[in-house]
């Protein structure tokens, strides 16, 4: 299984260049995948770096440790979310945490895991085979306004659209493979402007809620923040705007010197003065060189933002 795992690690110098690994310090890699950016960081650590890794997809370990292998001693590996990073690694003990988020080039071109409506497979979409909830669960029993709300939220134009030709399919027959979706999707909204299937947006919206992605990373970003020492990396990279806003939200409040009372706009005179907890490497956020986007196309969206304890 592992050694047919494919996946182009995104931003991978840019990565190692705000982490700035070191001999002998901790490192935590929430989303090892396989394992590309966890054998950069372990090389650049060596000879007497440790990693704790993680993630949520059986796949993902099976390669990880095939890879890690060489570093024995020098690792850790697990299989659970990322949000649990806290019983798994010691408070306050790494000098870098990343988060390469969304789904791997291996959970998307294996049919059978459902990713993806280019290929016809069961509509799954889990990352983890213990999540009781499949895409198809979302698909034949959420509520109309939910799913409505949920392809809304994820940026779909049409969601009212789809969400009424859903509605209309699964009440003759559930909805049962990535194709019959897709068909379902193409019926109602036309091909978007540069081309884009119109089923993109869907799909990766019920990929977000079958994950709980949103939870997820609201969780993880602060499990991942209480594993850093004083001077460690928090480097977190998106692929949708969504994921970008929660991670700009949370580098805003902890870059800040003050507290807000709990459901207060920001007004100057409500702000209680507090040290900033974080500072981020840079304002803008690091995107793939002209090389890596001809290189992996699919590293397209990727965004990596940084944010250092202080
Ligand atoms: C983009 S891939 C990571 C690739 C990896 N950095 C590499 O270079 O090979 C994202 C990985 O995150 C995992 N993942 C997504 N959400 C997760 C979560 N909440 N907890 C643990 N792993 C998660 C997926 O299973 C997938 O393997």
């Amino acid at each position: 299984m592992s050694s047919g795992f494919t996946h182009h690690t995104v931003l991978l110098e840019e990565t190692l260049s705000v982490l700035q690994p070191r001999d002998g310090a901790r490192y935590f890699d929430g989303t090892c995948g396989g394992a590309g950016h966890s054998v950069a960081i372990l090389k650049a650590s060596g000879p007497t770096g440790f990693l704790y890794a993680c993630d949520a997809d059986p796949d993902a370990i099976a390669a990880a440790s095939e890879r890690l292998a060489p570093f024995e001693g020098r690792h850790e590996l697990r299989r659970m979310n990322f949000a649990e990073a806290g019983t798994f690694v010691p408070e306050a003990s790494c000098a870098g945490a990343l988060l390469d988020l969304g789904v791997s080039s291996h959970q998307l071109d294996t049919a059978s895991r459902g990713f993806s409506f280019q290929h016809e497979g069961p509509l799954d979409m889990r990352m983890s085979p213990s999540n009781p909830v499949t895409a198809a669960t979302v698909v034949n029993t959420w509520p109309a306004d939910d799913l409505m709300r949920l392809f809304w939220e994820n940026g779909e134009d049409n969601g009212r659209r789809i969400t009424r030709a859903i509605d209309q399919e699964r009440q003759v027959r559930p909805f049962e493979t990535t194709r019959q979706l897709a068909e379902a999707v193409a019926r109602v909204s036309p091909r978007g402007p540069r081309g884009k299937d119109p089923a993109t947006r869907v799909f990766q919206a019920l990929r977000i809620a079958v994950n709980d992605e949103q939870g997820a990373l609201e969780r993880g970003l602060r499990a991942a923040w209480s594993l850093l020492a004083p001077g460690g990396v928090l480097a977190i990279i998106t692929f949708h705007s969504g994921e970008d806003r929660q991670v700009k939200d949370f580098f805003r409040v902890e870059s800040r010197d003050y507290d807000l009372p709990p459901g207060e706009e920001d007004f100057p005179h409500l702000r209680l003065p507090r040290p900033a907890r974080g500072r981020m490497v840079q304002r803008k956020a690091i995107v793939p060189s002209e090389e890596e986007l001809r290189r992996n196309p699919r590293s397209r969206s990727a965004q990596l933002r940084a944010l250092v304890k202080l």
